[in-house]
């Protein structure tokens, strides 16, 4: 049975983060530092056909249609830079990006490293456990700290939703959310819309499906802004107890203004029908209480992506997963490394919009060109 989620009201009004879903370029708040009241410089000029008033990456929620097409359209041109034999330009040169995580990674954290080492900038890598945070130094402190020795660009990983925005109300250096507990990974949904686009032309009306752990997911609540601001038909379906509030039979309180205007379907069969993209999710085990998912097995049986739910797509159907996979549990090794499957390519195009959005943030403290 399919519902269908209007516009709730939402509780989850981040710092900074509005919840409106277009065309709103609201930041985080001011640092706390400044006159009470004065705003951060949040209006460089134009370039590059971009509004020019984006200080942070931390969500999608802010984002206008035409920011998110910006930025593909970009990362159309830093792919040939990294299809070239020399993968090197000098566009960066003297800027330094610095990555904070206090989560494990792999592909953000490295695709960051190499998309701001092609465009020449300086990239500075700190893990958490190897850094002052370890003997008990405060998350403020160590970022103003790290600011102290001149960074453009912070990207930054956090298990707390919210971290990076209250970091970015902090410090003047450029904030980008690298995933922040639950809540957001607006750079994975840039990569996500950007391999679609590549694959489908235009996504306007196109059915997406996402099927797992919705509850615990950051990729999904930004991949369903992205996936609305940009016109797809998004449908949802996963065990109710991984379902976010709001969505769940018998919950009425939204957890995020992100799950609205989208179609709930509870039998994945159902949810899979005519769909031009099949995103499977990570079940994410170090996330969840006990009693959000009892048995794995019985997950991977009725929930599973395999290739006979497969069909049940559109001919052709792309299959999407952000990683990391839990092979032979919410996606079979056999269509995870299937024709369909462009999860390899998720990766590869990861790179490119991560160029696009230093590149961007960096032509904005450059005052714009
Ligand atoms: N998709 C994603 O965020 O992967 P990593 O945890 O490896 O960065």
């Amino acid at each position: 049975m399919a519902r269908t989620r209007a516009a709730t009201t939402t509780p989850e009004r981040l710092r900074g983060q509005s919840g409106n879903t277009e065309n709103e370029t609201t930041q985080a708040s001011p640092v706390a530092h400044r006159k009470p009241g004065e705003a951060r410089p949040n209006q460089p000029p134009m370039f590059g056909g971009l509004s020019g008033s984006r200080r942070n990456v931390l969500d999608l929620d802010d984002f206008s249609k035409e920011e998110i097409e910006h930025i593909l359209q970009s990362a159309d041109g830093m792919n040939e830079v990294l299809s070239r034999d020399v993968r090197k330009t000098p566009t960066l040169r003297g800027k330094t990006i610095l990555t904070l995580f206090f989560e494990n990674s792999t592909r953000t954290r490295v695709s960051f490293e190499q998309a701001g080492k092609v465009l020449g900038a300086d990239v500075i890598n700190v893990s958490a456990s190897a850094s002052s945070v370890s003997k008990g130094e405060s998350l403020l402190n160590t970022v103003r700290t790290l600011e102290a020795m001149k960074i453009d660009v912070l990207v930054m990983r956090h298990p707390h939703s919210g971290a990076p925005y209250y970091v970015a109300s902090k410090i003047d250096a450029a904030v980008v959310n690298a995933g922040d507990g639950t809540h957001a990974h607006p750079t994975q949904s840039l990569l996500d819309l950007y391999t679609m686009r590549r694959h489908l032309g235009d996504i306007v009306g196109k059915k997406v499906t996402i099927i797992g752990d919705l509850h615990f997911s950051r990729v999904a609540r930004s991949d369903v802004w992205g996936l609305r601001k940009m016109g797809a038909e998004v449908t949802v379906c996963g065990p109710p107890t991984l379902l976010p509030y709001g969505l769940r039979p018998g919950t009425e309180q939204a957890d995020s203004a992100a799950f609205t205007g989208i179609n709930v379907v509870d039998r994945v069969e159902e949810a899979l029908e005519g769909a031009d993209v099949v995103m499977a999710l990570r079940i994410q085990q170090e996330r969840q209480d006990s009693g959000n998912l009892p048995d794995l097995r019985e997950y991977s049986k009725l929930y599973g992506i395999n290739a006979d739910r497969l069909a049940l797509a559109s001919p052709g159907a792309l299959l999407m997963h952000p990683g990391p996979m839990n092979e032979g549990i919410e996606i079979s090794s056999e269509v995870a490394h299937g024709a369909q499957a462009v999860i390899e390519e998720q990766v590869s195009n990861g790179v490119a919009i991560r160029m696009a959005v230093l590149y961007m943030l960096c032509a904005r403290s450059r005052g714009g060109e």
